[in-house]
């Protein structure tokens, strides 16, 4: 059945909450956790679509996995070379990180492996993880570099060196994952950080991942130990309420145990050069990973030009963000951030048109795009009807809009924002946004 969500205009958000498990340590928990001997738990995980595709996705590669019941999941390792070949093609369903992840961890099998997705993920790129894996030695076949995927089996991965052309965690994490299973070295290098989840994981299981700057480096065939892991809040979900705080005055929102690894605070960065009051109370370390509790209260922001380097620092925020810039007093500018246009959709081209369709003045350039921010309006977006693309960030981000809509936002299609988000409607609605679903 289809859904919607219709925001009202108006309104602050206040009180306290917690936004689902990190997806990119979720994914990594199942993936990591079936290649190792042993067991190894995991609390705090999202039970959201893309995630629970990672899941289903190993179980069908022969690995038991109990939960997820209460964000506890329970991986029962089959160690380095226990999967088994699936019966039938993987399922990603909307998830990127899985195919490609999984790309990597089943290039180097004996087996041969079929990965699908849905029509957002049949229409995203694949080369940039094939190519070198095939340098690698894997034989991967694309439908004109986009899925489906077909991994043959594998007699012998070699270790590689690598320079990616673009700023990929996907790609790093693919060749890593890959290198597990290769004879040799292999080394990934970045052109800019971008998040290090995988190289932080695998090191608590066990093994050495060597990093020097911007090269990261492991040596195949370390046996991965099982281990506990506990997935912070996914700061990429908590970005639409930090938006949606900054841009509501009178909002005063606390948001607990969100993940705060430095590869993924770029938001944070960038609505404080924006002039967003956010203070980052009580940090710690949890498994690895550092977490705080955010403070956001709403008030004035203004229009900037975007540092490129905080751009990969904060990819998957820019819809959110875009919708802050449009809140904002004059212009902001955003450029390096051409790998908008792959995500689940073109996030240039389709939060331009909704910024234009709500009245906001947005114009996309090949690698980012312009904004005329309307902050010294109360009312800074007409009422009007979103298309999301299949994109779950795209809905999250029109929504939180409505804060500082003169009408009401309806958005069409958001079904998809389960894959990241499951009971956003519910934590907005607690938090004051005048939301509602509508099914059918
Ligand atoms: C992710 C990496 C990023 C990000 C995606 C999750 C990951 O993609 O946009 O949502 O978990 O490694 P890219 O590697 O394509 O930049």
């Amino acid at each position: 059945m289809r859904q919607s969500f219709r925001a009202a205009p108006g309104g602050r958000l206040s009180g306290s909450l917690r936004v689902p498990g990190d997806k990119s340590i979720s994914h990594r928990s199942i993936m990591l956790g079936a290649i190792a001997d042993g067991v190894t738990r995991v609390s705090g995980f999202l039970e959201g679509a893309d995630a629970l595709s990672t899941m289903n996705a190993f179980r069908a590669l022969g690995v038991a996995i109990e939960g997820p019941a209460d964000g506890r999941v329970v991986v029962h390792g089959v160690g380095l070379h226990g999967l088994r070949q699936a019966a039938g093609p993987l399922d990603c369903g909307n998830a990127g990180t899985a195919m490609r992840l999984m790309m990597g961890l089943l290039a180097g099998q004996r087996f041969e492996s079929t990965l699908i997705g849905d029509e957002s993920l049949s229409k995203r790129p694949m080369r940039r993880v094939a190519d070198p894996l095939a340098l690698m030695g894997a034989r991967i076949e694309t439908r004109d570099g986009r899925p489906p995927v077909r991994i043959l089996p594998c007699e012998r991965l070699t270790g590689i060196r690598y320079e990616m052309p673009m700023a990929s965690a996907q790609v790093k994490s693919a060749l890593l994952l890959a290198g597990l299973y290769a004879e040799g070295e292999t080394t990934v290098i970045e052109p800019a950080p971008t998040r290090d989840h995988t190289e932080r994981m695998l090191g608590g299981f066990g093994v050495r991942v060597v990093r020097d700057g911007a090269a990261a480096s492991l040596v195949g065939g370390q046996p991965l130990r099982a281990t506990a892991i506990d997935v912070p809040a996914d700061i990429s979900s908590a970005a639409f309420f930090l938006v949606g705080a900054a841009i509501s005055p009178g909002s005063d929102l606390r948001l607990e145990h969100v993940g705060m690894n430095p590869t993924r605070t770029g938001v944070i960065d960038i609505l404080r050069l924006m002039g967003a009051d956010i203070a980052v109370e009580n940090p710690r370390e949890v498994g690895g990973e550092p977490v705080a509790d955010l403070r956001v209260r709403g008030g004035a922001l203004r229009g900037i030009e975007v540092p490129r380097e905080l751009v990969p620092l904060a990819i998957d925020e820019f819809p959110a963000l875009f919708v802050a810039a449009a809140c904002a007093e004059g212009r902001t500018v955003v450029t390096g951030a051409e790998e908008l246009r792959v995500k689940e959709s073109d996030r240039i081209a389709v939060m331009a048109d909704g910024l234009r369709a709500l009245g906001v003045s947005a114009e996309p350039t090949p690698d980012g795009i312009v904004i005329e921010g309307r902050g010294g309006e109360a009312r800074v977006f007409g009422g009007g009807e979103i298309a999301t693309h299949h994109d779950h960030r795209i809905a999250m981000s029109f929504a939180i809009a409505a804060l500082r809509a003169g009408g009401t936002i309806s958005i069409r299609d958001t079904d998809v924002v389960d894959t990241s988000f499951p009971g956003f409607v519910a934590l907005a609605r607690g938090a004051g946004l005048d939301i509602e679903e509508i099914r059918g």
